[in-house]
């Protein structure tokens, strides 16, 4: 049911994904074949909905296992284990045993606590993966985040009628289960309502109303997790890879109608209304790229200019959804995508005193700028061990560097739990990832050890 809530923004998303991830859904989906995200981007423009239906649509899947948008895919599937390997997964949680090597008889810590002197370790669930995947998120993580839940269409789908069940469930299970929760995303140019950007007869939106739907939403919604959610990405996506603001004069999906309606000023409006309505609460700006020099500076001085004025914002957040490999097409976004750059970003948004968060963690197969098709989409056959060793090393090489930077970092966050439920495995094309540490059977893959050896 709330697949179809999420389908339509999907749409949008998809057009998105391909723009904002890198392994993203570049939207391969039309031609069934990869190519770089940024390529995706300006492909997705028109193409929308062909890629679109299929490609970022499925996300939210999530762990529904329904599939959503791409009507017809399935998320599971995809990593061969299915949901049914849940139980048998249980096993995946004491798993952690497996290959840390040199641990003690009572077996090797888990993943968050073998973190938990340096961040919290947190994972995106949707309505069905919380109880999916329960065990695995008992044993590794300690913070969650709601992967489509709590976006503007799934809380306020039609004006003025707030819809917190399916947040509140997934709050509800971390709050049981001692979980710190992050709030994602109060103000984004995807997966909002029809209703949000209309005047109700056919044209825009007045600047006031926009301004006050979003005043009023963000006061709802925060006012409503209020002592429960610690830290909220307040805006999300704002800016674009040359640096400049993400505005109207973009493809649809890729568009702000934010900053359209409002300029850019929404960006500091929405970060007060934030804080008012919840002072104790970390506010949070989030994006993607942030390995692209250009991307990291215009986010500096984006954020640079907002604490100037005192807007209340107190950290930034990495997504992180990356590549097994940078791309070597010169032109593509991700040649940029490598540990030294990000260790910049880093460098430079806590330079300003604000903290860093890597939020949306992945690491695609897929690499940047090569193309796909069919024949060439990984299945868990063609999921190699050397593939697994070398994505496991990608993922040691960022660990390296995120735990290096341990005094600014206050959480890693994957997003998703293990490869029978990633928002990359929805494609209408059919592609499959295969990006988290745990397998599609929820055991610890070779990632995973990378992750916790050290
Ligand atoms: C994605 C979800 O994972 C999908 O289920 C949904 O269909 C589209 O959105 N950046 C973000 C997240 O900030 O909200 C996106 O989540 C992934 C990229």
């Amino acid at each position: 049911m709330r697949k179809n809530l999420i389908s339509i923004g999907l749409l949008s998303c998809l057009l998105w994904s391909c723009t904002s991830s890198t392994s993203a859904p570049d939207d391969d989906a039309a031609t069934g074949a990869t190519t770089t995200s940024s390529a995706a981007s300006t492909a997705q423009t028109s193409g929308t909905s062909a890629s679109a239906g299929g490609g970022a649509g499925g996300s939210d899947a999530g762990g529904s296992g329904s599939t959503s948008a791409g009507g017809g895919e399935t998320n599971e599937g995809g990593g061969g284990g299915t949901d049914s390997a849940t139980s048998g997964g249980t096993g995946g949680a004491g798993a952690g045993g497996e290959g840390t090597g040199g641990m003690p008889d009572e077996g090797p810590k888990n993943l968050a606590e073998k973190y938990a002197s340096l961040f919290p370790i947190g994972a995106a669930v949707d309505s069905q993966s919380y109880m999916t995947h329960a065990a695995l998120l008992k044993a590794h993580f300690n913070s969650i985040t709601a992967e489509n839940e709590m976006k503007f269409e799934s809380l306020q789908r039609n004006e003025n009628s707030f819809t917190y069940d399916a947040a509140d469930r997934i709050v509800n299970f971390a709050v049981t289960n001692k979980m710190k929760v992050r709030g994602h995303a109060l103000v984004w140019h995807s997966q909002n309502p029809a209703w949000l950007f209309s005047n109700g007869s056919g044209g825009t939106v007045s600047r006031q109303t926009l301004l006050t739907r979003m005043k009023n939403h963000i006061s709802n919604v925060v006012r409503h997790f209020r002592g429960k959610v610690y830290a909220w990405d307040v805006v999300n996506e704002a800016m674009m890879e040359d640096g400049s603001y993400r505005t109207g004069n973009l493809a649809d999906g890729q568009r702000s109608r934010w900053h359209e309606i409002l300029g850019e000023s929404y960006i500091a409006e929405a970060f007060k209304a934030a804080h008012e309505a919840d002072p104790d609460a970390k506010l949070y700006y989030n994006d993607f790229y942030n390995y692209i020099p250009a991307k990291q500076q215009g986010i500096y001085n984006m954020l640079k200019g907002l604490l100037d004025q005192g807007v209340p914002v107190h950290g930034v957040g990495l997504q992180a959804h990356l590549n097994i490999e940078p791309s070597t097409v010169t032109t593509n976004q991700a040649v940029h995508q490598n540990v030294a750059n990000m260790g910049k970003a880093i460098e430079l948004y806590s330079s300003l005193g604000l903290d860093v968060q890597v939020t949306e963690l992945d690491i695609s197969l897929y690499i940047p700028g090569v193309t796909y098709n069919q024949s060439t989409f990984y299945t868990t056959a063609t999921f190699t061990d050397a593939l697994k060793a070398k994505q496991a090393a990608r993922y040691r090489e960022f660990f390296e560097l995120f735990r290096k930077h341990k005094s600014v970092i206050t959480g890693v966050t994957f997003w998703g739990i293990a490869d029978d439920n990633t928002w990359l495995s929805e494609f209408s094309s059919g592609r499959k990832d295969f990006p988290l540490l745990f397998d599609g059977n929820h055991n610890p893959k070779p990632a995973y050890d990378a992750v916790v050896g050290f």
